[in-house]
């Protein structure tokens, strides 16, 4: 399903860095743990299947009404065996046994939140329909676009903290791990040690609404020296620039800062997506365009042509109005 997503979204796109997400080529510590336990899985159950099919296969030979219509042979009957009913007491027990202790193991790591020091910290909050993402140690606002470093155990990965502000999403990131929900009143944690730096694409998979589909975000992992360097550059407030005050007076006039926040100016709203850095950004809509000058304006015209239903009203704004936001957009680097 989410294979389908991202093939059609490289098809609209054309993102030369885009990769197919696939759970088969796990990347980082907690997907090739649940990866392993998949395989665990599928060869108990695989060994299970193949024992009862052949039993059965033989029976249905062995038993099977004779061609001459004579009588088929009869097996021996057999009641109270202690031995047989023993074995397919015990045997079952056992692997539910095995099976419940790796899958505890496996989730319990993956959800430990206990985080070695001075590695990255990054809480990512669900919106309907777009991703908030906060580096709380670094002063650091951004969405959609998780940007983490390439670590290669869980002494230098990155640790999320997963909330929602209002109702349950899930993230999963195929490469880097499994599906982990965001829900309302409480925080849930994971943690990412990507091997290779690289777009890595992922979905929310917990339905939340008609956009639900759409509520795309990458993680963008990268070697530290490139990660520091955009946290450097995320950190830096806007500066007004005087080619775009029209755009900064209109930006305040349809009062898109009562939703979205620009670091450094009056505008402080939280209900939407930080653009402060918004050029930095691959995508715009959370993954529904990329973004260019065209699609900006489009989307602040009516959002609701690329995203129906989403919680961004239509302005039905033209010409110079566009013209100006969009420069101010621009100068959000
Ligand atoms: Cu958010 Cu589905």
């Amino acid at each position: 399903m989410t294979n389908l997503a991202c093939l059609l979204l490289a098809e609209t796109s054309n993102l030369d860095e885009h990769k197919i997400s696939s759970i088969f080529h796990p990347l980082s510590t907690p997907a090739q743990n649940e990866f392993n336990y998949a395989l665990l899985v599928i060869a108990i159950c695989g060994g299970i299947f193949v024992v009862v099919a052949t039993l059965l296969i033989f029976t249905m030979i062995r038993f099977r009404r004779k061609p001459d219509g004579g009588h088929p042979y009869e097996p021996p009957q057999v009641y109270g065996s202690n031995r047989i009913e023993a074995a397919w007491t015990v045997l079952p027990v056992l692997i539910v046994f095995v099976l419940a202790g790796v899958t505890a193991r496996v989730v319990w790591g993956i959800g430990d939140a206990s985080q070695p020091k001075s590695t990255l910290h990054v809480e990512v909050t669900g919106h309907q329909y777009w991703w908030e993402v906060r580096y709380p140690n670094d002063g650091v606002v951004t969405a959609n676009e998780i940007h983490i470093p390439v670590s290669h155990d869980r002494d230098h990965a990155s640790f999320f903290d997963l909330k929602s502000s209002d109702v349950i999403h899930s993230l999963w990131i195929p490469e880097l791990g499994g599906k982990t929900d965001l829900i309302p009143g409480r925080a849930n944690h994971m943690w990412m040690d990507p091997k290779e730096a690289g777009v890595y694409w992922g979905n929310c998979t917990e339905f939340c609404g008609a956009q639900h589909a759409n509520m795309l975000v990458q993680v963008v992992a990268q070697e530290p020296a490139d990660f520091e360097r955009w946290l450097t550059e995320q950190r830096q407030p806007h500066v007004s620039d005087p080619q775009a005050l029209a755009g900064e007076k209109k930006f305040q006039m349809f009062a898109c800062g009562g939703c979205h926040a620009v670091q450094g100016t009056k505008f402080k709203g939280r209900l939407g997506p930080d653009l402060t850095h918004v050029m930095s950004r691959r995508l715009i809509g959370s993954g529904v365009l990329p973004n260019t000058a065209d699609n900006r304006k489009a989307w602040i015209s009516n959002p609701q042509d690329a995203k129906p239903g989403c919680l961004m009203p239509g302005m039905k704004l033209s010409g110079k109005n566009l013209d100006d936001l969009n420069a101010f957009m621009e100068t959000l680097k």
